[in-house]
């Protein structure tokens, strides 16, 4: 049995007033809710508040993002052992720095190797760009990007992965969940190529795109959906906990 995870992604919102304010507000009721592992990926400046804020809890940590040097002249840039301090995950190859930011899938492999090696988990962000979606390449894009991102690395631990089609990022226009679970059920066979069967058991495959408290039911009811990367919806304590509630009861109940 995987737990399921759901994962708040903040993107570049809330300064650090902004952000405690948050956290304060939905700390103890998602705290309380059993079943799920509940992450918040607040911006860089804003991880040691949260940290302290969430201490003693049963929420954890992640970034959005980090370079894949452990250290230098790398100026701007925040390496994996600064993170390993601060958290337990970060995300990695959202669809936003492979667009605004030039990542490539070399870089995001570098980065995911790098997060491994100082004990952080990653959440391996994949998802097809609309064009992608309509010339009906989702299958080859999106097992393309997983091994690309895992290539060379021997024994990925801890690692998650979020399928987010690119069309369906903010715009409320959200993947339906019966699709989305065929493309998590491939992502999870590729994974089982690469690492074996009982590996891929044990990997979570999130969705993520427009999620909210009206639709995350219906993903969470598939099988092989483990969970949510939720942009938006993570931004407004009552829809974030609610999404956290839901996803805890749908996976209870099952
Ligand atoms: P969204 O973003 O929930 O606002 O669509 C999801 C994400 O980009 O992780």
């Amino acid at each position: 049995m995987r737990t399921p995870f759901v994962a708040g992604n903040w993107k570049m919102n809330t300064t650090v007033a902004q952000a405690s304010v948050l956290v304060r507000e939905m700390k103890e009721r998602l705290d309380r809710i059993e079943g799920v592992e509940k992450v918040l990926c607040p911006p860089f400046i804003s991880l040691t508040v949260i940290g302290e804020l969430l201490r003693g809890t049963s929420i954890k940590v992640g970034a959005q993002n980090m370079y894949f040097e452990e250290k230098g002249a790398y100026t701007g840039e925040v390496s994996p052992q600064m993170l390993s301090e601060l958290c337990d995950f970060v995300i990695l190859g959202h669809s936003e720095r492979r667009q605004y930011f030039g990542e490539t899938d070399e870089v995001v492999n570098k980065k995911v190797g790098a997060a491994l090696k100082s004990g952080l988990s990653p959440i391996l962000c994949v998802g097809e760009r609309l064009e992608e979606k309509e010339a009906g390449n989702t299958d080859e894009v999106v097992t393309r990007q997983v091994r690309a991102a895992l290539r060379g690395i021997e024994s990925p631990q801890g690692l998650v992965i979020a399928y987010e089609p690119i069309w369906a990022i903010g715009t409320g226009r959200a993947a339906t969940p019966h699709e989305s679970n065929d493309t998590i059920g491939l992502l999870r066979r590729t994974v089982a190529q690469l690492y074996g069967k009982d590996f891929a058991h044990g990997v979570r495959i999130l969705y993520g795109g427009s999620v909210t408290a009206s639709n995350i039911a219906g993903f969470m009811e598939q099988p092989e959906i483990d969970g949510a990367l939720v942009g938006g919806a993570s931004l407004q304590a009552e829809e974030f906990l609610s999404i956290v509630e839901r996803s805890a009861a749908v996976k209870k109940a099952k």
